[in-house]
């Protein structure tokens, strides 16, 4: 079986090219799980009920979130109504949303679920480590694999998070940072592991924005608006191919253009 991790979708470029090339890719490569993270779909920063419905709609199965899933004002309301939306596990736990996702295909549960990591990140969140284990243990029986998505800056607690979690779920997949890791590997146990899927919008960019202002700001301090940017947009995802016992036998990291 395979699934298809899609890193940070920034933006309507962003949005556009999933619309574009989901449906050819499933097709055509016998895609069974489509999960992306759209945390940054909504202009750059955060997203909107009506944009979880849209790339639902281009067939993204679930979405996943990161520390900026509250950017866009009013989600707070209505991520409750989103039954295929889950924000990060780890948040604390008042905070409205669903902490993971069992997505159902051809028989296979997959459970998915995003932390948070602690290092360089303004977020409250609770430790990444024993939150993914609580819920592993909570929901033993409910899934045949998991898919951990691990939202953090420091590759060293990605990494070390991968081999915490190695053999116990079928992929540890790494986003935030917008740049994709050249180190998609099986783990010693058969976890799929990358520290960065990378971002599907813009790359002549920085990080998905503009150039001129953002460079502008590093030499001169002063405010200015960060606005997506439009051009080279690819699409950056991690094909994870896995057996019925839920362990990855490969893990591929694509990285497209619109054709
Ligand atoms: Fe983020």
């Amino acid at each position: 079986m395979k699934l298809l991790f899609i890193g940070d979708i920034v933006g309507k470029p962003g949005r556009e090219i999933v619309g574009a090339v989901v449906p050819k890719l499933r097709a055509g490569r016998g895609i069974d799980f489509v999960i992306a993270n759209g945390e940054n779909a909504a202009a750059g920063a955060g997203i909107t009920g009506a944009i979880c419905q849209s790339l639902l709609a281009a067939g993204v199965d679930a979405i996943t979130l990161g520390d900026h899933v509250w950017d866009q004002k009013g989600f707070e309301h209505e991520i409750a109504g989103l039954d295929r939306v889950c924000r990060p596990a780890n948040l604390p736990a008042a905070c409205p949303g669903r902490d993971h996702l069992i997505v159902e295909k051809n028989g296979f549960r997959l459970l998915v679920f995003t932390v948070l990591c602690r290092s360089f990140m303004g977020a409250k969140a609770d430790c990444p480590f024993l939150c993914a284990d609580a819920l592993l243990q909570k929901h033993a029986g409910e899934f045949d694999g998991a898919l951990v998505e691990i939202h953090a800056e420091a590759t060293s607690e990605k990494q070390a998070l991968g081999w915490h979690l190695d053999g116990r779920v079928t992929a540890v997949l790494g986003t935030h940072t917008h740049v994709a890791t050249a180190d998609a590997s099986l783990l010693r146990k058969q976890t799929a592991f990358l520290c960065d899927v990378g971002m599907t919008g813009p790359h002549e960019s920085v990080l998905g924005r503009e150039i001129e202002p953002v460079v502008g700001r590093f030499l001169d301090g002063m405010p200015r608006r960060f606005e997506v940017a439009t051009g080279d947009v690819r699409l950056s995802a991690a094909l994870v191919e896995f057996n019925p016992d839920g362990r990855a036998s490969g893990i591929e990291w694509l990285n497209l253009k619109q054709t």
